[in-house]
């Protein structure tokens, strides 16, 4: 049996799950240390004393079922998670435990919802995917800003990223991604995908200071367009890249990122800017912080202990947005980032 405050952490030696697994100690889980090779999760857990280390593999169920022994939760940081999600979700399923992952895979996340809504409802489990910077906190921004709007006819969403050094899990999944859309680019209009070959468009966005006017690359398509349609009523979901950050990201010579301090952060920084708009309304709201990487753990942690403490909205597959309170979940993470409340602007 589990003190109901063991986590496991699948992928826990990867660059996201090293913020998780550090995360969790700080907040007083003790994380169980998931992996598929047993070299590397014997490294970490030699240095991360008095943690177990548990040796899983997606192909064998059982070893999953092993593996989530005793766990009151497990987050999900291996990706691509193309491969990973599915048997990770139907593990937790068996286990009865809530599932939470980073995905920012877009066909991985639908996945989830397309394969797991009924059945997760059904056993009352809670399963939440992309509960990570890309995915989850743009939906819990879109949601804090629509308020008391049940509807808006659009929610933009633009990453004012300073940089972009992908890790390998990043660079994989978006090469699965690609692979998954037939090297096509989707964006989300009229209330649904739409797969297209255009040019993504340059235009200029005003972020909030000190970011200020950026060149931004348009339907830069990420996974809001999965999380925040999947509870709120808006036909048009539109994001925004720093063309400086995706040309990073696509740079033949792309390097991972480094640590710059003692929590492992690298330099860079973000600034997450959401606009709604309902006929003439305009509500906007913004988020800034330090390395996409990093501020995944807090938001994934903030998750697993509002889920195992009751503070939920919903049962079943539900995104950031529609489990939590958003604003609140926002307010929760003050020391991770800095927000800037909505204002109604009336055009
Ligand atoms: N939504 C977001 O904002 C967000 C934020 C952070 C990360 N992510 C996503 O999270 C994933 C991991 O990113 P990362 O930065 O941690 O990358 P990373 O440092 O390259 O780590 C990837 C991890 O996934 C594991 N893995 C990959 N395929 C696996 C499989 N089939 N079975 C078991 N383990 C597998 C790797 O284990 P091995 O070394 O054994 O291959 C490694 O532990 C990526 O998909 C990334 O896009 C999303």
């Amino acid at each position: 049996m589990g003190s109901g405050r063991n986590v496991a952490v699948f992928g826990a030696y990867g660059h996201t799950g090293r913020f998780v697994v550090a995360e969790l100690r700080e907040r007083g889980y003790v994380p169980l240390l998931l992996g598929r090779d047993q070299d590397r999760l014997l490294a970490l857990a030699l240095a991360q004393p008095g943690l177990e280390a548990r040796q899983a593999s997606v192909d064998d169920p059982a070893s999953l079922d092993r593996a989530l022994n005793g766990a009151a939760a497990v987050i999900n940081c291996a990706g691509p998670f193309a491969s990973t999600a599915a048997p990770l979700v139907e593990a937790a399923l068996r286990a009865g435990i809530p599932y939470v992952d980073v995905a920012a895979e877009l066909e991985a996340n639908l996945d989830t919802f397309a394969h797991f809504a009924e059945r997760a409802r059904a056993a009352g489990a809670v399963v939440v995917p992309a509960m990570a910077f890309f995915g989850g906190l743009g939906d819990l921004l879109v949601t804090t800003a629509m308020g008391d709007w049940a509807a808006a006819d659009e929610a933009h969403i633009a990453y004012g990223l300073s940089s972009w050094h992908p890790t390998a899990g990043t660079l994989a999944s978006g090469v699965v991604s690609g692979r998954r859309r037939g090297g096509r680019r989707v964006r989300y209009t009229g209330g649904r995908l739409e797969y297209h070959d255009d040019a993504l468009p340059t235009l200029e966005w005003h972020f909030p200071a000190p970011l200020g006017l950026q060149s931004v690359m348009g339907e830069f398509t990420m996974a809001d367009v999965v999380t925040v349609p999947s509870h709120l009523a808006v036909p048009e979901v539109r994001t925004y890249m720093t063309a400086k950050a995706a040309a990073d990201l696509s740079a033949p010579d792309a390097s991972a990122p480094t640590a710059v301090d003692g929590r492992g952060r690298s330099a860079q920084t973000f600034v997450v800017d959401v606009r709604v708009r309902s006929g003439g309304t305009e509500r906007r709201v913004a988020a800034a912080g330090q390395d996409i990487y990093a501020i995944s753990a807090p938001l994934a942690v903030e998750a697993v202990d509002r889920i195992l403490t009751g503070r939920t909205r919903t049962t079943g597959v539900a995104s950031a947005g529609a489990l939590f309170d958003a604003p609140d979940f926002l307010r929760a993470l003050s020391s991770h980032l800095s927000l800037q409340v909505p204002l109604d602007t009336r055009g």
